[in-house]
């Protein structure tokens, strides 16, 4: 079937492995992906495609609501899978109204443009929102977040990301747009920015720099490959019932603390250090604020309806991520340098 879907942050972490995903696997298709090319945002994580008939990239802002309504008259879109967001909890605590903008406006504005441009004529069409495990809150020791878990977000970044799910959701109920979400649980992989934990760690530590765990590192997250996610997004994409919410997770929990050790010890055989050189780097700093202990998603709904599994092994998606950031220094010179600095000294030093 040739769709025109458009893919929104797709020159970020996970948007650039839907788009290659999809590019790929769907040549009969129109793949747009439009992105503002902040911080987060790199063409350079797309070079491999960017030369392709099916697909075209698009710079823009969602927060601009007029712009997004010309480009679904202008590009006739009749799917949406919308991954354009502010990504990080520690710079929504610095400064959360760029969160409500993107995540929230940005997302009203999409949901308006594609009822305006589709009217009432459904049929073939679908508005899919990615979203995050965070705004279900914070587990205890036991238990998982299911789809029905009730939402108990306690950073700006999840109350940005919950505000824009109840918002899908309600343009369904309401207006009747053929809209699905799923919440996927922590992503690690190749090109995402060395603000996160696992790029960070890589990165602090081929350069001997401090490793910051913040408050005792017992923090729990549940840990997916990248390229999971995105077969999952192209599983729930095709299959995903309209109305209906996936939970995506990698049954793959981690203490920070241990999963920071296994960094360590990879990269220590990797960089021909001694065994425990790299350890030596763990610094306990002070906690994040509001810091959920524990996430960890129950994705039964998805593997049992739509046939999705995770394919890695976090020791083998491991080996691999730390490889392709050995061997792609020159993205990470590029991304580390310029604003990367300021970030790092105002969100690090001092702590
Ligand atoms: P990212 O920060 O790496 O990428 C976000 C992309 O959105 C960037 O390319 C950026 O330029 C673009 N963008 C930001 N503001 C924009 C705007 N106003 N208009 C247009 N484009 C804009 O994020 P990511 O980690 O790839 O996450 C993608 C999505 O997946 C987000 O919605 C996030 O909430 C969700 N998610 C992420 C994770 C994770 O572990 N990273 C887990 C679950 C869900
Ligand atoms: P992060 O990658 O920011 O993802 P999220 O907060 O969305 O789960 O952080 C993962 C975990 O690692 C989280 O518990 C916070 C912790 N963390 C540190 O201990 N030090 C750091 O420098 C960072 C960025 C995160």
């Amino acid at each position: 079937m040739k769709r025109n879907i458009l893919i929104t942050g797709g020159a970020g972490f996970i948007g650039s492995h839907v788009v290659r995903l999809f590019v790929n696997k769907y040549p009969e298709s129109m793949i747009y992906n439009l992105d503002k090319l902040t911080y987060a945002g790199n063409l350079e994580n797309l070079k491999d495609i960017e030369d392709r008939e099916n697909y075209m990239f698009i710079k823009g802002d969602i927060v601009d609501g007029e712009f997004i309504r010309v480009l679904f008259d202008k590009y006739k879109f009749d799917g949406v899978i919308h991954l354009a967001a502010e990504s990080h909890v520690d710079r929504s605590i610095a400064n959360p109204m760029e969160f409500v903008m993107t995540n929230v406006i940005g997302t009203v504005n999409l949901l308006n443009a594609a009822k305006a441009y589709w009217k009432d004529d459904f049929e073939g069409k679908l508005f899919y929102h990615i979203s995050t495990d965070e705004v279900y809150g914070s587990l205890g020791e036991e238990g998982l977040f299911t789809e029905t878990t009730a939402y108990d977000p306690h950073s700006p970044y999840s109350a940005a990301k919950a505000s824009s799910d109840h918002f899908v959701r309600a343009y369904h109920d309401t207006f009747g747009l053929p809209t699905v979400i799923s919440n996927c649980s922590n992503n690690y992989g190749a090109n995402q920015f060395p603000e996160k934990l696992i790029p960070l760690f890589i990165n602090n530590i081929k350069n001997n720099k401090p490793l910051p765990v913040y408050g005792k590192g017992e923090n729990v997250r549940d840990w997916l490959y990248v390229e999971d996610h995105a077969n999952a997004i192209d599983v729930i994409f095709n299959k995903g019932k309209i109305g209906e919410t996936y939970n995506i997770g990698g049954n793959n929990e981690w203490t920070n603390i241990d999963l920071i050790k296994v960094l360590c010890k990879v990269m220590d055989n990797k960089l021909g250090r001694e065994e425990g050189t790299s350890e030596k780097l763990i610094t306990f700093v002070k906690d994040r604020a509001g810091h959920d202990l524990r996430y960890a998603i129950d994705s039964s709904k998805l593997q049992k309806e739509l046939g999705w599994k995770p394919s890695l092994q976090f020791e083998e998606g491991i080996e691999k991520t730390i490889d392709w950031y050995l061997n792609n220094q020159e993205w990470l010179d590029n991304v580390t340098s310029g604003e990367y600095k300021n970030y790092y000294k105002e969100m690090y030093v001092g702590r």
